[in-house]
This record gives structure tokens, sequence and C-alpha cells, in this order.
């Protein structure tokens, strides 16, 4: 009774654990690495279903990690996919929904549909011996994938069978894990979508000036480059290279007159033009997203200059989010090394000209220089998404 207690615990407090995972790839390092201390086991893996196929994702293994450990040559893992058929034990698991224990891999009763493959073995020295698969289910029974686990121990280190006792706890755990790895999948779907919504708005910004969405893709690398040369932590970054794509999006309230106009704006078109800013902080006002909350920041600051001169509030130096002088100077270089509806494109020395000169007056100097100690990147940058 002792025994079940601790191990219920366990269970619980592994499933806590689980659900506060977000992370897909670190929630399936989790998941092997509590399964296989729930079953104190030398290894463990995972595969993930997807369509037709099992994803090897997770690859677990403490002896061979020890001796590579001693030599020094991980091989690094690369995930691949099998699929599913009742030939492969996996396969057999995820088609039929059942648990396969087997206390020797070598020895598979005669008869049986699924065979070992012997081949990783082969290729790292290791011998599997006991070896239990068990099925994953979501809470509405769909397989989402099949854990497996290699060499249960006994307290001194000897390998044995997988208990008959143990199966059905695994399998909880295993349910478990499926729910946590099917919340995780959807976080991940919402968080691309919310993604891919966010650089279309840029597009959409824009579409009407530009035949393709590459000024923005450009620029939004752009500042990421300069944020990550001025010391700014890989977060960070990620939250400037996509919360830039959205500068200009007040463009979407300029007429078409003013904004397509071939020809040098009027000082009256000018004012309608620069309005951009404040329709921008307009369009993204209110919102308790951050990543938004940062586009709000970026579309009001980004024509503010260093010296007080820019628009709509003629801030200056350091009381310019940074993230505005930073994609002021991203949107600038963009600006002048490509055609517009109404100016040609500038050579690269001619662009970099004009910024430098600029540097202490339009733009922050600090900038100017993370942009120049970041220009092998930006140039494959301007490369890569050039108009053509
Ligand atoms: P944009 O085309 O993306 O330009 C962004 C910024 O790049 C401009 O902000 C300006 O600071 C800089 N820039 C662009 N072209 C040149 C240039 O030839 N020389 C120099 N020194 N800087 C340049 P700005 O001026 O506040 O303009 C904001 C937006 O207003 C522009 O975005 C563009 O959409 C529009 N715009 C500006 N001037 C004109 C114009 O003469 N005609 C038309 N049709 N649109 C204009
Ligand atoms: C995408 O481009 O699809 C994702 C959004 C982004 O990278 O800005
Ligand atoms: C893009 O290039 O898809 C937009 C910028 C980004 O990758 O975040
Ligand atoms: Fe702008
Ligand atoms: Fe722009």
């Amino acid at each position: 009774m002792k025994q079940c207690g601790t191990a219920l615990e366990k269970l619980v407090k592994i499933g806590i654990a689980l659900s506060s995972v977000r992370d897909l790839n670190k929630l399936l390092d989790i998941i092997v690495t509590q399964a296989r201390e729930l079953a104190n086991c030398d290894a463990g893996s995972l595969y993930i279903k997807e369509g037709d196929s099992l994803k090897f994702v997770v690859s677990q293994n403490d002896t061979l990690a020890k001796k590579l450990g001693e030599s020094q040559q991980a091989e690094p893992f690369k995930p691949f996919n099998i699929p599913i058929s009742n030939k492969s034990l996996s396969g057999y698991v995820a088609n039929n929904g059942i648990i396969v224990n087997i206390p020797d891999a070598y020895r598979i009763p005669q008869g049986a549909e699924y065979h070992f493959d012997k081949s990783f073995d082969q290729r790292s020295g290791y011998r599997t011996c006991s070896m239990i698969q068990l099925p994953m289910k979501d809470n509405e029974g769909g397989i989402i994938g099949v854990l497996q686990l290699i060499n249960a121990m006994d307290p001194a280190g000897q390998v044995i069978p997988f208990g008959r006792g143990d199966e059905e706890l695994l399998l909880s755990m295993a349910s478990q894990a499926a729910v946590a790895i099917k919340n995780a999948k959807l976080n991940d779907d919402i968080r691309e979508a919310h993604l891919d919504t966010i650089f279309r708005l840029g597009i959409a910004a824009e579409y009407r000036d530009k035949e393709t969405g590459n000024h923005i893709r450009r620029m939004s690398h752009y500042s990421a480059i300069i944020a990550e040369k001025m010391g700014m932590s890989p977060d960070k970054v990620e939250l400037i290279r996509l919360s830039s794509p959205m500068h200009d999006i007040g463009k979407v309230g300029i007429p078409d007159g003013i904004l397509l106009k071939p020809g040098r704006l009027t000082p009256d078109e000018r004012v309608i033009m620069e309005s951009h800013t404040t329709i921008g902080a307009g369009i993204l006002k209110d919102s308790n997203i951050p990543l938004l909350q940062l586009s709000l920041k970026i579309a009001l600051s980004h024509h503010e200059k260093w010296d007080g001169t820019g628009y709509p509030d003629k801030v200056n130096g350091e009381d310019i989010p940074i993230e505005g002088r930073i994609v002021a100077l991203a949107d600038v270089f963009d600006a002048l090394s490509n055609k517009r509806v109404y100016k040609a494109a500038m050579t690269i020395e001619e662009t970099m000209g004009i910024i430098k000169d600029g540097s202490g007056t339009h733009f922050d100097p600090v900038v100017v220089s993370a942009f120049e100690k970041g220009m092998d990147g930006v140039m494959e940058i301007y490369q890569k998404y050039k108009e053509i």
C-alpha cells in the first residue's frame, strides 16, 4: 500500500508539472525524464504521431550518455519519421492502442507480428533488454504518440523486466503526457497563427505601395540585428523582430492620392502622411498583449529624431523609446536602398553616407554604430530579400 501511495503522489506531481510546461520540445523531454524516473529505467524515447507516421523526437540513454561524456563525441540527435505499421514495435502500439511489455527485446515471442529493430544497438553498442511501449492516449482516446522505456533496473542496478504492476501507472502517466502534448501543440498553433496574422497586418499596411512584403521582412531583420549588436537578450531581440513589422500599419489610413503619389508631397499632404504614426497607435491601442504594446510604441516613435525635429511628438534623445530609435534607422536604411513610388533606389554606399551623416541628428549614434557592427548580417538580408 505504501508503495502505491507514493506512486500515485508521484503521478499527481508529474501531472501538475507537465501541465505547466508550454514549450513543446521542453515538454517532450520532461515527459521522458519523468517516465524513466517513475519506472527506474536506463533509457527512454518518445514518438509523436504525425499523420501516417511516427516522429522519433526524444531519446535519452544514461549508459550511452556516460560513454559519450567520456569520449566527448556526442552525436547530435536527429528526429526521423517511421511509417505506422504493425511491423515495428512502436507502429504496432500506435495502431492497436495497447501496451507491449517484453522482458527481452532479443527474444520476442514466436508469432508476434512486430519485430525489434536492432540497428540502433548495432550502431551504438547498446544492449536493449527489457522494454515497455505505451500508447499515449489523449482524453478523447486519440493516439498522440508512443512512449518507450528500456532496461528497467532493480535497486542494485541489475536489468529486470518491467513489472506488470507498473503498467497501469505508466499508462496513466502516458495519458497525462498525451493531454499535455495536445495542449502544447494547440499553444504552438495559436502562437503561429498569431505571428502570421501580425506579419500579414504589416504587409497589408504596405500592400498599396509595394508588390511584396519584402520591406517588412528586411526592416524587421535589420531591427533585430541592431538590437542584438546592442547586446540585448535573445528574447528581446525576437520581440523587436516581431513587433517592428507593424511600424507603418497606420498607412492603411492614408488616401491613395497621397500614399501612391509618384512625386514629392506638398506640405499639406505631408501633414496627412505624417499622421500614419498616430493612426497606427490608434489601431494598436488598448491591447494587453506585450508584443502589440511594443508595436504601438514603435508605430508612434519611429519617425522621431535624435535631435527632436521628428514627428509626431518632437521627442528627443533617450526620451524616444529605444525600439523606436532602432526601427527608425532600419526603416530609413531600407527606404533609401530600395525604390519607392516617389524615388529611385540608392546604392549601399550612398545610403550609408546618409545614415552616418544623420548620426547624432536624425539617429542615435549608439544605434548607428551597432548597425555598422552588424553590416555583414544586414547585407545577407539585403541580398536574400532583394526586390527583383
Ligand atoms: P518610407 O518611404 O518608408 O520612408 C521612410 C523614411 O525614410 C522617410 O520618412 C525618410 O526619413 C527616409 N527617406 C525616404 N526616402 C528618402 C530620401 O530620398 N532621402 C532621405 N534623406 N530620406 C529618405 P518620412 O520622410 O517621414 O516619410 C514617411 C513616409 O511618407 C515614407 O515612408 C513614404 O511612404 C511617405 N513619403 C515621404 N515622402 C514622400 C514623397 O515625397 N512622396 C510620396 N509619395 N510619399 C512620401
Ligand atoms: C511569419 O512570417 O510567418 C511569422 C511572423 C514573423 O516572422 O514575423
Ligand atoms: C519574416 O521575415 O518572416 C518577418 C520577420 C521575421 O522573420 O520575424
Ligand atoms: Fe513610417
Ligand atoms: Fe516603413
